[in-house]
């Protein structure tokens, strides 16, 4: 059984609507994915949804639904949402399905039995919103709250708690080993700053169910509830073990589900996520699977945040971005390119309608799109459509662009990847220029010439086709499709020049990205 590359996201809140943040990380999280294929791994690609928790207790209160059924209306706008982004997920996890709770019951009753948890006594603060205890370290200078936690209670409850500090040092030690396992440098300097300066307070893992039942009940002690980040992070394991994982299997004691074969894909390759959810990510959850007997994941890679205008993305002020409003309007491959272009994974993004619109302008509809069109327009208009015979004037910058993008995806380094490819596409806009194919059909002495010309273009235009696939693959179909290729261009190694032949017609040539008067 071969271990696949495994490839997660974190799981979305599922109260509330799917915003740009949200649709971002999908779509790293899927362009890496579907570069692996490319390049001839075998992946699993894993998103889903958050559903337990006080705040979807709340929210279904509100609108006087039982909680499931909540989440289940809303579970189908948010698959919905991961269709319209074109994920190639190849499962989608909801934390209310049985094989999650039941896997984290399993993990639950083997870490109290191994005895890493306790009960103790709680006095102090809660953030409801947040669902998280705070202590007076919490407080501004002002002696106050930051608003973000909303509204702070005083409590006094017993709980659960998991045993961390006697891990601390075996964490700063293994991520001073592994320095790819947090990415970027700058987030993993974080993390060890906060650990080489903090002594780790024990996470609290339960709550009182009489308090919030809207969760996972301890299997030791039905009084209490899973903690909802405890659950959540639990997902990247519950989901491999239902696929038969052998390593989650063997080290959670679970059987192996109905499926056949198994898949092998623990530890995970990457989790993709979001720079404000780290610490879960690289401080509780590698602690967690340490004490389940489990291996860490690979990496885990966090993006930053899109603002909207230089201002915080939020629902209460308007300033939102609707991504599905966007694709509507612009189709989503403008939307995908869009993200991943403006913003590296790392540092945080700022969106602009207007920095939107010049990029589609710009690289889809004048750079890339007119390419392709005027390319395969003229190969119809002089040749009928038919292939010439090969020529291999631009086979060495394509052959750059392969390279450096087959290189820059083994790195997930998704924006310069586009970058490499877009020097293809300015490259091949330019020899249009240069060559100008126009004035040589009309002088029958340079018909050879002409033949050259329309060769190099239309095999640039198909090498870019398998380049962009991972990116905005809808596009790079249509290339395919308009160079009169069946099949996708989903394989890196097609990306060779010379894979047109000669004789072949071509079919239609059409816009890719329609100019639009902005
Ligand atoms: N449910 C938790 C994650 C549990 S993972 C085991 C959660 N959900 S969330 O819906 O609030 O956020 C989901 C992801 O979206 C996070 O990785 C978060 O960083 C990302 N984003 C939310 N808003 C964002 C932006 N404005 N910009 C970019 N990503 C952002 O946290």
């Amino acid at each position: 059984m071969n271990k696949r590359f495994y490839i997660t996201t974190a799981i979305d809140y599922v109260n509330g609507q799917p915003h740009i943040g949200h649709a971002y990380e999908k779509i790293i999280a899927d362009v890496i994915a579907r570069s692996r294929r490319s390049l001839g791994q075998e992946v699993f690609f894993l998103t889903g949804l958050d559903e337990h928790g006080q705040k979807v207790q709340q929210a279904a209160q509100a609108e006087q639904k039982n909680p499931q059924d909540y989440c289940d209306a809303l579970a189908a706008d948010w698959r919905a949402f991961a269709q319209k982004l074109e994920l190639t997920n190849d499962d989608f996890i909801r934390t209310t399905e049985p094989r999650h709770k039941e896997f984290v019951q399993a993990a639950l009753a083997q870490l109290h039995a191994a005895g890493h948890f306790y009960k103790a006594r709680y006095t102090g603060y809660y953030s409801t919103r947040e669902e998280t205890f705070l202590t007076e370290k919490d407080r501004r200078p002002d002696g106050t709250f930051d608003p973000a936690y909303g509204e702070v209670v005083e409590l006094q409850e017993e709980n659960y708690y998991f045993k961390l500090q006697a891990h601390q040092q075996w964490l700063i030690d293994y991520i001073g080993a592994n320095p790819s396992f947090i990415a970027p440098d700058y987030r993993r300097n974080e993390v060890l700053g906060f650990l080489n300066s903090q002594t780790l307070e024990d996470l609290c893992i339960s709550r009182p169910a009489a308090r919030l039942n809207w969760g996972i009940p301890l299997p030791f002690d039905p009084n209490f509830v899973n903690y909802v980040w405890f659950d959540a992070l639990v997902n990247y394991i519950s989901a491999a073990a239902a696929h038969g994982d052998p390593t989650v299997c063997a080290a959670i004691g679970c059987a192996p589900g109905p499926q056949s074969p198994p898949l092998a894909l623990w530890p995970a390759d990457i989790h993709v996520i979001g720079k404000d959810i780290i610490k879960f990510h690289a401080v509780y959850w590698p602690i967690m699977l340490k004490a389940m007997g489990l291996p860490l994941p690979k990496q885990v890679l966090a993006h930053g945040w899109w603002q909207k205008d230089g201002a915080r993305i939020s629902k209460t002020t308007g300033n939102t971005i609707d991504p599905i409003a966007v694709i509507n309007e612009w189709g989503l491959d403008a939307f995908r390119f869009y993200v991943l272009r403006e913003l590296d994974i790392g540092p945080d993004g700022n969106w602009t309608d207007a920095g939107f619109k010049a990029r589609y302008s710009a690289e889809l509809a004048n750079g890339l799109g007119n390419l392709v069109n005027r390319s395969l327009s003229m190969l119809k208009r002089y040749r009928q459509g038919v292939v010439p015979a090969r020529h291999d004037e631009l086979a060495a910058d394509a052959a750059k662009a392969a390279d450096e993008t087959r290189a820059l995806l083994k790195q997930n380094q998704l924006q310069s990847a586009l970058q490499s490819i877009w020097g293809l596409v300015n490259r091949a806009n330019q020899y249009v220029d240069q060559t100008a194919p126009f004035k040589l059909a009309k002088d029958p002495a340079q018909a050879l010439r002409l033949d050259e010309v329309l060769y190099n273009l239309a095999e640039a235009c198909r090498v870019l086709a398998v380049l962009l696939q991972p990116f905005i693959p809808g596009t790079a179909a249509r290339i395919y499709a308009q160079l009169g290729l069946s099949g996708t261009p989903d394989k890196l190694d097609a990306a060779a020049w010379g894979g047109l032949t000669a004789g072949q017609t071509i079919g239609e040539p059409a816009p890719l990205f329609p100019r639009k008067d902005v």
